[in-house]
């Protein structure tokens, strides 16, 4: 049994919001904002519209099967990953089922944050190589913008973030494509340096007028901590799971890394030992759009023709948790 990844696509709101538009929103500039990110501009749904994070996975979903040529009907399983659900429950997974009229199928949510997609990429290959499921829907959708704190206060983590989601269909196939493994961690003494608290499930009411006041709802970062971490673990999975299968980076034709940050992409091409020309980066684009940043920077750099069908290709990530991995796929 192998796993094909037989359709990719991606979708990302309209609504344009550059970092001249931030500064005037905030205090922070353009120079700050390049200069420590990379990020250009991100995109972010017009708030309090008719569009939440299953809308956008609805329609990376139905690019992904277009270009598998196959139907809503055919999906047996829906994996999503998501930190910006829809609603506090159910998931997107069951809504994303709805929206796309599959029939009764299962469908369930990955809380992964910036690694949701890798995570659920090898939960899609084992479920396929088990032949529990033949068709799977694998996505990752985030709506980050109205939880932003867009004022002077929250600009260390509110500038980094976008909107946006990106999808793949996979199958059974025995043409040589397949996700040849995967490395997956999680190291949860780190549970604070990248986390959203409130909501307080153990708290009456779980939020208060004061922790709105406070601020308490917004995501907080350690933004040091994580940088420190990201450039130290994803090299060392993605030399892990190449040592592992007895090959080495020279082998790989292209990284498709989570797009956090500029600096953290190139600190890692750089221990990698490898040119930026092969570790794709688009975050001026579209900012971290977290769990979709993995699909959409993969479709993009398909469509670019920087890797084609046989060729090797890494998806890495970081994030809150912390949680890291690798999969190692020929495509
Ligand atoms: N505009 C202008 N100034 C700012 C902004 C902003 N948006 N944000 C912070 N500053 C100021 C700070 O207040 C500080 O001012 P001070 O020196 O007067 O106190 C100064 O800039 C430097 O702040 P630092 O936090 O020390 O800046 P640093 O160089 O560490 O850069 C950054 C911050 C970009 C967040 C960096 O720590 C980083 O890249 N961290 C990685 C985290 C990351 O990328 N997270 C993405 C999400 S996590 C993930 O997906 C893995």
């Amino acid at each position: 049994m192998r796993t094909k990844i037989v359709g990719h696509g991606f979708f990302v709101p309209e609504n344009i919001v550059t970092n001249f538009d931030l500064e005037k929103i905030m205090d922070t500039s353009n120079e700050w904002i390049v200069e420590r990110s990379g990020i250009h501009e991100r995109r972010f749904i017009v708030p309090d519209g008719d569009v939440s994070t299953s809308d956008l996975a609805v329609k990376a979903s139905q690019k992904a099967l277009e270009m598998a040529g196959l139907k809503a009907d055919d999906i047996d399983l829906i994996i999503a990953a998501t930190l910006s659900p829809d609603f506090f429950f159910p998931g997107i997974g069951v809504l994303i089922q709805s929206k796309l009229a599959c029939k009764a199928i299962p469908a369930f949510d990955l809380r992964q944050q910036c690694c949701g997609f890798i995570y659920g990429l090898q939960m899609a290959d084992l479920f396929i190589k088990s032949g529990v499921y033949k068709t799977i829907l694998l996505v990752g959708a985030e709506v980050q913008s109205p939880g932003l704190d867009k004022t002077t206060r929250g600009r260390d983590i509110s500038v980094l973030f976008g909107d946006g989601a990106g999808a793949f269909i996979l199958q059974n196939s025995d043409d040589g494509s397949d996700i040849l493994g995967s490395k997956l961690y999680s190291d949860g003494r780190y549970y604070d340096q990248l986390w959203l608290e409130y909501p307080l499930t153990k708290k009456t009411g779980r939020i208060s007028c004061e922790d709105i006041e406070a601020g308490r709802h917004h995501p907080k970062m350690n933004g040091r901590n994580v940088f420190r971490h990201a450039i130290t673990k994803i090299p060392e999975v993605v030399f892990e799971i190449l040592k592992e299968h007895q090959l080495t980076v020279q082998d790989i034709a292209m990284v498709v890394p989570h797009q956090a940050n500029q600096r953290i992409t190139e600190a890692v091409a750089q221990r990698l030992g490898l040119p930026m020309e092969k570790v794709y980066s688009n975050i001026a684009k579209y900012g971290n759009t977290t769990a979709a940043t993995v699909p959409i920077a993969f479709h993009e750099a398909w469509e670019a023709g920087l890797f084609k069908r046989g060729d090797l290709v890494v998806t890495t990530s970081f994030g809150s948790g912390f949680t890291w991995g690798a999969n190692l796929i020929r495509y």
